[in-house]
């Protein structure tokens, strides 16, 4: 076992000591790394690093998971290896690991009578078809289309107005006594910025939010939607306003927002209102859950390593560098999922051709081969952009650069304004495979004298 390891290990409170003991005690066969409950309370952690020593290819069979038969890669070179390999990784159809429907759920959603069984199956699997979930030469179109929006001279131009309302939002939170961060910081920042993005009225930015949860969360008591019925009509809103919205840009001057880019692309006459929809929900769900869960991360493990609060503070240049090891401590999507396109054998394992794979960026970005001291947050870390929560290759995150923009502005204008931010109890987490973030943090800013 390395150091750090070592350290991480007998640093554990006693529940998570025992957690990771019931890990190493289950036949290895038997582990799901995917069960969303191991998320909130930090067991997944002990699953990966059992795996990367064990068993760094790994598969759960279907009687072992809700989510049928699938691969993990969980070290670093082979996560990279795969993403960056198109061609035998294909996304076509698939973002995430889903949980299969019944053949009934699959027919009523899908099946228009013409489907053969194995095109129902991936486009169960799909949900919807988007960017993400497309190979070259769909997915080079897709992409190509809305790119310049979040290209260096429109991030450039948009600095000032993300500046502007970091500093209205951090002027306007109550001094001395508890609130939510989230709420109150970490959703409106990157609110206001969606709307932008999308050109959408900011005062009706909160809905772009609402969208975004409801299409990443099951719809039951205590998720934003607390029926289907609320869900499903929820997704038909955001599917009608995005198809009237595109309707009137096309009729209006090109602009640089997302959905002009879309109106105006080329090839946007050839995109079905099914990709038009897919594309949108890729954009407003990238920009929303990931950077909000970054931002909300930050000033918790701020509060809970001092020494590391203390460097940044005596030093703000290391603002960047903090930010990116926040987004590799984080890796707020925590995996992304690929289907064979022939049989492929990694570490004397064959995947055969057909099989979903995992790629746990979650897991890579912990991998002590790679990364020195993986399981400590050091915000002077050498080589801090070297991580892989934005992924590789062709789908590498198109937002990156205004996610790490965001957040290099709100700790700019933190560090400006507020000596301390203190963190009360711990945070509401979200139970989910995919997206690894917070539902609440309570802090406190001191009054000062
Ligand atoms: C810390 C914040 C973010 C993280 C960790 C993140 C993570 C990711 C990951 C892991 C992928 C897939 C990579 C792959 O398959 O290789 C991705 C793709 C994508 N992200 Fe992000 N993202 C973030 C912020 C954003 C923002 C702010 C936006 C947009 C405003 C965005 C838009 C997209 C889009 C459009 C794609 C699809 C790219 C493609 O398929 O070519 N992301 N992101």
């Amino acid at each position: 076992m390395t150091t750090a390891m070592s350290r991480a290990a007998t640093d554990l409170s006693p529940e998570q000591a025992a957690a990771r003991e019931r890990i190493y005690a289950a036949p290895l066969e038997t582990l799901d790394p995917a069960k969303p409950e191991r998320f909130p309370t930090g067991e997944w952690q002990w699953v990966f690093e059992r795996l990367r020593a064990e068993d760094p290819v790994h598969l759960t069979a279907e009687e072992h998971s809700e989510f049928g038969r699938y691969w993990s890669l969980t070290k670093w070179e082979d996560i990279q290896a795969a993403d960056t390999n198109h061609e035998l990784f294909s996304a076509d159809g698939l973002i995430t690991l889903q949980r299969p429907q019944t053949p009934e759920q699959a027919a009523a959603a899908f099946n228009d009578g013409t489907m053969t069984e194995e095109e129902m199956r991936r486009r169960q699997e799909a949900g919807i078809r988007s960017l993400l979930s497309m190979d070259p030469p769909d997915h080079e179109i897709h992409r190509g289309a809305v790119a310049e929006g979040v290209a260096p001279a429109n991030l450039a131009a948009m600095e000032p107005l993300i500046r502007e309302r970091a500093g209205a939002i951090l002027d306007g939170l109550p001094i001395g006594e508890e609130f939510d961060w989230v709420d109150k910081v970490s959703i409106e920042l990157t609110a206001m910025t969606l709307a932008t993005l999308f050109d959408y009225p900011q005062e009706k930015r909160r809905q772009l939010t609402y969208w975004s949860n409801v299409i990443t969360s099951p719809a039951g008591p205590g998720q934003p939607a607390e029926t289907q019925e609320e869900h499903d009509q929820a997704v038909r809103e955001f599917f009608m306003t995005m198809s009237d919205m595109v309707n009137r840009r096309r009729s209006e001057e090109p602009r640089l927002d997302f959905v002009s880019l879309m109106a105006h692309s080329p090839h946007s006459t050839n995109f079905t209102d099914a990709e038009l929809f897919g594309d949108s929900v890729v954009l407003l769900v990238g920009g929303n859950d990931t950077t909000r869960n970054t931002i909300t991360g930050s000033v918790y493990l701020l509060d809970k390593h001092p020494e590391e609060n203390a460097k940044l503070r005596a030093n703000p240049k290391l603002i960047p560098s903090m930010v990116s090891e926040t987004i590799r401590w984080q890796t707020p999507l925590t995996h992304m999922a690929r289907r064979t396109t022939r049989d492929v054998e990694i570490k004397g394992k064959v995947i055969p051709k057909g099989d979903r794979v995992v790629m746990w960026y979650v897991s890579g970005n912990r991998d002590e081969a790679k990364v020195v001291d993986a399981n400590s947050w050091i915000v002077d870390r050498k080589n801090p952009r070297q991580h892989l929560s934005f992924g590789f290759g062709i789908h590498r995150c198109l937002g990156n650069k205004v996610a790490e923009l965001q957040l290099r502005i709100i700790w700019e204008e933190i560090l400006k304004r507020f000596p301390e931010i203190k963190v009360v109890g711990e945070p509401e987490r979200h139970s989910d495979h995919f997206i690894k973030g917070y539902e609440k943090l309570t802090v406190v800013i001191p009054r000062r004298n």
